[in-house]
């Protein structure tokens, strides 16, 4: 175990502190969604305008935020909650849940003249979005930091990521992009120029879908996709700004895993991905740990406090040798992430709460284990 001071605690502070966006990558289940409300409820209590924009939180979470379902724009956390929470005045936290209809809407609403656009959301095509449009889920996060990124509201954006290993797959623009829709689809459905062949084939397998699903489905499919490859320019410059900014400097990506073999494998795999598209990967929360409390003394180092019984400290001895064994091995778990960050990479790690990390208290006292003390104001 290493004795040294960390400096991990310090370099996260300085993210909150100088990046625009951070962006929480790893296995599904891990605490992506809590450790991202906590980093940005932190950034809030430093001063900052923050917006997190998460993916499928847990509901109680949500409800601490008090973000709808189904919002079309971010909710801004009450300044009363967050003060009751310990959160210091200046900053300032909206947040939203990303849903791929929503922000989907948005850009059509955006983009479309608005008789299309409404023809277009008329459809009944958007419950059916994801299951159409492959990569709709990861490209939610890519138009959603597209529009907020240039937006003065927000000096920093915590992006938490879908439980998939293609949450980074939106930024391999424009290559993928073409595979968005599938192709073999479009090809069916789209009314195309020129060519009697393909026209009279294009008839033949309308005419077969139409007997399938009856022709309203089908001219809304037809309506759907045509608007949606119409919007591929759109959204392909969206992606390659996005892009450019979680290249830069001003982007930090950061890798959540619990202390679970198949979790940090997970951390590991990820931070191929990123490394491997040039991105700014800083380092790893190591969530749900015991880490910290490997400093903890046991029953043996206590035998002198007279208040204590000897007998009772036998019963509990087996009890806290395996609190430590775990609390050691999360120790050891999280040395090693901290020399697989690198010298100027960080690892930090948060205990495990219990069902108090739900509401706002819970995740700024999460907050705060993995930083420094907080300067005074
Ligand atoms: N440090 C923690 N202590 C206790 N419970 C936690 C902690 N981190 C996350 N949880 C709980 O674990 C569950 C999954 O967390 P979540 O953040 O939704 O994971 P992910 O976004 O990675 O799927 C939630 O119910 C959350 O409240
Ligand atoms: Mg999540």
């Amino acid at each position: 175990m290493s004795t040294s001071p960390d400096p991990s605690s310090d370099r996260l502070a300085a993210l909150l502190r100088d990046k625009r966006v951070i962006v929480l990558c790893g296995a599904g289940g891990v605490g992506k969604t809590t450790t991202s409300a906590a980093l940005a409820l932190a950034a809030a209590d430093r001063g900052r305008r923050v917006l997190v924009l998460t993916v499928d939180p847990a509901r109680r979470l949500a409800e601490a935020l008090g973000i709808p379902p189904h919002a079309d724009a971010p909710t801004r956390v009450p300044e009363e909650l967050l003060r009751k929470a310990g959160v210091r005045p200046g900053g300032a936290l909206d947040a939203w849940m990303l849903d791929p209809r929503i922000v989907f809407e948005n850009l059509v609403k955006k983009l479309a003249p608005p008789e299309k656009a409404k023809a277009i959301l008329d459809t009944r095509l958007y419950r059916h979005l994801t299951e159409l449009v492959a990569g709709m889920q990861e490209y939610t996060a890519a138009e959603a930091l597209h529009t907020f990124a240039e937006n003065q509201a927000y000096d920093l954006i915590v992006l938490d990521t879908p439980p998939s290993r293609n949450a980074l797959d939106f930024l391999d623009a424009p290559g993928r992009l073409s595979r968005f829709l599938d192709e073999g689809i479009v090809q069916m459905f789209l009314p195309r120029e020129g060519g009697g062949l393909l026209r009279r084939a294009g008839r033949l397998v309308s005419s077969v879908f139409v007997r399938m699903f009856g022709e309203t489905f089908v001219q809304e499919l037809q309506i759907f996709l045509g608007a949606f490859s119409g919007m591929f320019s759109a959204i392909r410059a969206h992606t390659e700004g996005v892009r450019a900014l979680l290249g830069s400097d001003q982007a930090a990506f950061l890798l959540v895993s619990s202390p679970e073999t198949a979790a940090l494998h997970e951390a590991h795999f990820f931070r191929t991905q990123i490394e491997g598209r040039a991105l700014p990967f800083k380092g790893f929360v190591l969530n749900r740990s015991h880490a910290r409390a490997a400093t903890l003394p046991h029953p043996s180092e206590l035998t002198h406090d007279a208040e204590v019984s000897q007998a009772s400290l036998d019963k509990l001895k087996p009890l806290a040798d395996r609190e430590r064994s775990q609390a050691i091995a999360d120790a050891q778990v999280l040395d090693e992430l901290r020399s697989r960050a690198g010298a100027h990479g960080l690892a930090v790690a948060a205990p495990h709460l219990g069902d108090a990390v739900e509401d706002l208290s819970g995740l700024h006292q999460l907050a705060q284990g993995l930083l420094p003390e907080r300067p005074s104001v």
